[in-house]
């Protein structure tokens, strides 16, 4: 497995492969690796098969937290990240710190004005933009001709499709379903900071969207997710929306499939989860 720190490293490593036939994908994470992401490499690795080559990206982006203690506390446990790496068969990691990404002076932003206007995007200014731009970024450092997301995230995932739909962004973009725990609580690299009363609580949140995902009235739907999320004191709704599962705007009928969508900060963390409705 081969390790690149800068983006000048990671075009270097990745000239090796540029001849060869096989295809190369992209998996682009925060770090901090569970099941969930490990389940993305796996997907990638079935995507381009043995002759493929398997890029991971571990980096805490600085540009996409909008709060600064967020950014702070976000866990960083990288030597057990590259053990994992290595033991999932990626072939290039590419672990950047924020110097080697970004100038100081740096003026050019990738942004999105459509889909980014309802949920995390709402309470989260300027998130999709770092998102955007660190992906593009990434895209373009790898030259990788495939990138995997999760579906956990699908704001983000619709958001990169959008990207790429408009700036001719020659990567196909792929997803692998949220991975969750056997209790259904996504995974996510938060629940680690989450305490163990919260950690036993945190599963309502994905009970509570799938019941209320039963009914048939989107009063009723917003209202029931709301009180059982609501029941518990250690939980704080950041939003539950049900939004049309393509433009991502909160819909009031449900005419089409649409996404019932929720962040629950539990403490200081924020965690968010989704069901589909009416598909
Ligand atoms: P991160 O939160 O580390 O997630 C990396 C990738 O793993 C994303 O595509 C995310 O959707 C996927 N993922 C996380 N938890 C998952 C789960 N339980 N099941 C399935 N997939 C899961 O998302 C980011 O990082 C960043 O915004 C990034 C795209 C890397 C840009 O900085």
């Amino acid at each position: 497995m081969k390790l690149a720190t800068t983006g000048k490293d990671l075009r270097e490593a990745m000239l090796d492969y540029a001849g060869l036939t096989g295809r190369r994908v992209l998996v682009p994470t925060m770090g901090a690796l569970h099941h969930g992401h490990l389940e993305l490499v796996r997907l990638a690795r079935e995507a381009v098969g043995a002759d493929g080559t398997v890029v991971v990206s571990i980096f805490v982006n600085p540009i996409q937290f909008d709060q600064a203690a967020d950014l702070e506390a976000y866990p960083r446990p990288l030597e057990a990240d590259l053990i994992k790496c290595q033991a999932a068969g990626v072939d290039v990691v590419f672990v950047p710190d924020a110097d080697a990404m970004y100038y100081p002076d740096r003026s050019v932003t990738v942004t999105e004005t459509l889909l980014s206007r309802s949920l995390c995007g709402a309470s989260r200014p300027g998130h999709f933009d770092g998102v955007c731009t660190v992906v593009l970024k990434l895209f373009l450092l790898s030259g990788c001709h495939a990138a995997m997301f999760g579906e956990k995230d699908f704001q983000q995932l619709a958001i990169i499709r959008r990207m790429v739909r408009d700036l001719d962004v020659p990567v196909e973009i792929l997803e692998c379903p949220t991975i969750r725990e056997s209790d259904g609580l996504a995974m996510s690299s938060r629940n680690s900071r989450l305490t163990a009363k919260q950690r036993a609580d945190a599963p309502r949140i994905h009970r509570a969207l799938t019941e209320a995902a039963k009914l048939r009235d989107v009063a009723e739907i917003l209202s029931s997710a709301r009180a059982d999320i609501s029941a518990s004191p250690l939980a704080r709704i950041d939003y539950i929306s049900l939004v049309d599962a393509e433009t991502l705007q909160p819909v009031s009928k449900l005419k089409r499939p649409a996404v019932l969508a929720a962040a629950v900060f539990y403490g200081e963390v924020r965690l968010i989860d989704h069901v589909a409705v009416g598909q």
